[in-house]
């Protein structure tokens, strides 16, 4: 059995899927502060013999005991998404980021360590590395966040490193890229309310008459200025934490993993696309550029390639074919649970 923590999240939740589809047994724990229990219930509907549900807080560490006390025996190996993840949120509130993130994840590692599993993958991102004095980055770029969020992901992952050598925890840190799609059936999607990321909040604009959409600023040193960033598909990623899990087991070694497309893309590619799949057009305003924007920041992914065999299957345009699929259901959803 392979706990996945926030696995009612968009992430968390494509992995579980994943993983059922694969015949894993599943224990998903999750809050729901951030996700919704019609995703459990679908989940529930991919395989209800193979898939467990309890809704606690990472913050309790009771109840985060009594959980792994109730299938003590039965969990292989964890897969930890369960955070928060807004960056400008994070600036603001950066208590709430440094408890909810840090303190859920020192709870998890501990209360795994006293019930003798030793396996994590660990949901890190590209945060972690700031601002990178080069692209593409790799694994060996130096880790200089410069947001409380990225700051709170690297903390959890020098936290891990000291648990490694204490107690023998070994650890896949998986560094995402921006990550976009939907499941190809239809069945789950981004649900994020507000939804901060870009795909979505352009997808969810066509469906508000009259919408204008801003470009931050389309002078950077790109080839058509607007900033460019590495967007990788959800169900490529949610294939790399499987692979990551089977390259643990079997190697018994801590170790930390790009995981993006190798391929920027600019914010107006990305319109492009969406103009193309919707066959809708935008009022789009060109403003001034955001303050820490950088230019280019896309992944150098070969060590997850050669070291974990993952492939990127799903092209750009996959994705946003799958994300306006899902965004058409979603909005369906919402009004019928309203
Ligand atoms: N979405 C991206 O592009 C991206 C990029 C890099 C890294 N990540 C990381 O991937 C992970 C998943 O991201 P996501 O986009 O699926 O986020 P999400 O908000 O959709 O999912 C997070 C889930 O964790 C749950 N959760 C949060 N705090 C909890 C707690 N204390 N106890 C129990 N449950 C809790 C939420 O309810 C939610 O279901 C996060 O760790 C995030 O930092 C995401």
């Amino acid at each position: 059995m392979i706990v996945v923590t926030g696995g009612a999240g968009y992430i968390g939740s494509h992995a579980c899927v994943n993983l059922l589809e694969h015949g894993f047994d599943v224990l998903c724990i999750d809050s729901l502060e951030l996700s919704h229990i019609e995703t459990v219930n679908m989940l529930k509907n991919i395989s209800m013999s193979h898939f467990y549900f309890e809704k606690i807080d990472l913050k309790n560490k009771e109840d985060l005991t009594r959980v792994f006390d109730k299938y003590s025996g039965q969990i292989d190996a964890v897969m930890h998404f369960a955070a928060y993840s807004q960056v400008e949120e994070s600036v603001k509130y950066p208590g709430k980021y440094f408890r909810n993130n840090v303190v859920s994840s020192l709870n998890l590692f501990e209360v795994m360590i006293e019930h003798g599993i030793y396996s994590i993958i660990f949901s890190s991102t590209c945060s972690t590395y700031g601002q990178p004095p080069q692209v593409p980055i790799d694994e060996s770029c130096p880790q200089n966040p410069v947001n409380p969020y990225g700051m709170s992901k690297l903390m959890i992952e020098k936290i891990l490193a000291a648990f490694d050598t204490a107690h023998g925890l070994k650890s896949i840190k998986l560094r995402y890229f921006n990550v976009i799609g939907a499941d190809a059936r239809g069945r789950i999607g981004e649900w994020h309310t507000p939804e901060t990321h870009l795909l979505p909040r352009i997808l969810k604009s066509y469906f508000n008459e009259g919408a204008t959409f801003n470009i931050y600023g389309d002078d950077y040193d790109t080839d058509d200025g607007t900033c460019v960033r590495d967007y990788v598909n959800v169900e490529d990623l949610a294939e790399a934490h499987r692979l990551a899990y089977t390259y643990l087991m079997e190697n018994k070694v801590s170790d930390a993993f790009n995981l993006g497309t190798e391929k920027g893309s600019s914010v107006k590619e990305i319109f492009d696309i969406c103009s193309k799949v919707t066959a809708k057009k935008l009022n789009v305003v060109v403003t001034e550029r955001r303050a820490g924007d950088c230019a280019k920041l896309y992944a150098d992914a070969s060590k997850a390639k050669s070291v974990l065999g993952w492939k990127i299957t799903r092209t750009l345009e996959d994705s946003v074919r799958s994300a306006y699929a899902w965004e058409q259901k979603l909005q369906g959803i919402i009004k019928y649970i309203k």
